[in-house]
């Protein structure tokens, strides 16, 4: 066979080992090759967000923490110390998830102050001695996160210094505003003061749709109720106001199936950066995810690119872990690490379901009525609509937070935040408490059935 084939022995005894090398080298780099064609890659949806992959909250807090969970930011590295020693395997390997997204630093700054200032700074504290010596040695905590590029800086003891609170109560200025703004409302009036759509208007049983007049996409309309008062809004109103965005959202798509990305945003009172007291939402429907919920796209992106895991997954699992999240049915909040504004939630969910925007409802609840904050802002992604993008889909996500006292003069917000870092004085710790309160009581009173909001995905 072999003569037959082969003009002499030794040639052909060479072609077999070639071609052996040959076939070595391309078994060997072919996967390496194929894995940097694009095409290779199989088209995977964002992780789907699993809830069920968490085990009890006892577990991490004896397992991680050696029983003893500190909940307060100022003692994240001393958590962290705990859970670096943790025995259990589940445990090592969250905390190493944690080092792959965050980087904590504590930066310690020392001073000293002229006696009559002492004075001065001892009665901003209430005359409180522990909080004097930290205003000496102050514990200034930098986290960062990775994929994000996040970076938050808490100082605690900020909150402690004065601040201009106004003589006015925040729901006696609500009111006035109220009042003030209710005749010549535009969005109470919207039949004849408001835009249509091409498509004509999308209307619920609280709520409708409006053509944004100056569009900031191509597909830009605003979600108003039929009430007046952004602060009255029932659960049930509420869920509808959204539901009519989500029908909106596929509307919109059914007539343009390229623009398939649905993000809002929803803002209360002019400190919350709304113009116009009328609760309104804005919805806009995108060829992409827009500027920062591109960045947390791409967040996840690069790290399932370079981990194991999901980001998500991970980074609700590392919240979880560390007591600061809340669940309901298919939700989950969390108080991120690295939050942009004050008393912060991220909610996560794989649909806009009814379970999501009812957290998201318990969120302002408690903004209401345990902190007193009226004014916050609010971003929504939800899922990409169409399957071909289906690769790169962020899970349906609300992240909110508030904007400091209503009537202040003060802005929150300045060149720091804008151009530098995100500043935040409030613990992580508080809010959390707080919506766990919130979602045990209103939880078990809500007044909805088992009503779903509409699903914008057949899958
Ligand atoms: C979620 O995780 C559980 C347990 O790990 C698994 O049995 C289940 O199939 C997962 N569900 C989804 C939707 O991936
Ligand atoms: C949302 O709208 C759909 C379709 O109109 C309806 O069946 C559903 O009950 C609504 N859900 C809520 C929570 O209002
Ligand atoms: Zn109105």
């Amino acid at each position: 066979m072999l003569k037959k084939g082969c003009l002499n022995r030794r040639f052909c005894i060479q072609a077999v080992i070639v071609t052996f090398l040959f076939g070595c080298v391309v078994i060997y780099y072919c996967p390496m090759v194929l894995k940097q064609l694009s095409f290779y890659k199989s088209p995977y949806k964002t992780d789907t967000i699993n809830l069920s992959h968490l085990m009890k909250q006892e577990f991490y807090q004896e397992n991680c923490f050696q029983g003893d969970l500190e909940l307060t930011l100022n003692r994240l590295h001393e958590n962290l110390l705990k859970w670096s020693k943790a025995y259990h395997r589940k445990c090592q390997i969250l905390w190493k998830k944690f080092h792959t997204i965050y980087r904590v630093n504590v930066r310690e700054a020392k001073q000293s102050f002229p006696p009559p200032f002492l004075r001065e700074v001892r009665h901003w504290l209430g005359d409180n001695d522990k909080l004097l010596k930290q205003v000496h040695n102050q514990k200034v905590i930098h986290v960062n996160n990775y994929y994000s590029l996040e970076q938050t800086v808490f100082n605690l003891l900020r909150s402690k210094r004065p601040s201009s609170e106004t003589s006015e109560g925040t729901q006696e200025y609500v009111d006035k505003l109220d009042a003030l703004t209710r005749r010549t409302c535009d969005f109470c009036r919207y039949k004849t003061n408001t835009a249509d759509d091409i498509f004509g208007r999308i209307e619920g049983q609280y709520s409708v749709s409006a053509s944004n007049t100056f569009k900031l996409e191509k597909w830009h309309s605003l979600f108003l109720s039929k009430k007046h008062s952004p602060v009255d809004l029932t659960e049930e109103e509420f869920l509808d106001l959204f539901n009519t965005s989500l029908k909106w959202f596929k509307k919109a798509n059914s007539v343009d199936e390229e623009s398939c990305y649905p993000m809002m945003i929803y803002d209360t009172l002019p400190k919350g950066g709304a113009s116009q007291f009328h609760p309104h939402a804005h919805g806009f429907l995108a060829s992409q995810y827009l500027s920062h919920m591109a960045v947390q796209q791409k967040a996840a992106i690069t790290y399932k690119d370079e981990n194991a895991g999901g980001y998500w997954n991970d980074l609700i699992e590392i919240h979880y872990a560390l007591g600061l999240s809340v669940t309901l049915g298919d939700a989950v909040a969390i108080s991120p690490l690295t939050p942009v504004r004050e008393h912060e939630i991220i909610i996560f969910s794989n649909h806009p379901g009814t379970d999501l925007f009812r957290l998201f409802y318990y969120v302002i609840q408690t903004y209401y009525h345990k902190l007193e904050r009226m004014c916050f802002s609010t971003g929504l992604a939800f899922p990409v609509m169409c399957s071909r993008s289906s690769s790169d889909s962020l899970p349906a996500t609300i992240r909110i937070g508030t904007r400091g006292q209503c009537n202040s003069p003060i802005n929150d917000v300045s060149s720091l935040e804008l151009y530098v870092m995100q500043n935040v004085h409030v613990d992580p710790y508080i809010i959390i408490r707080d919506l766990q309160e919130t979602v045990s009581k209103l939880g078990r009173t809500s007044s909805l059935g088992n009503e779903k909001m509409v699903r914008l995905s057949d899958d």
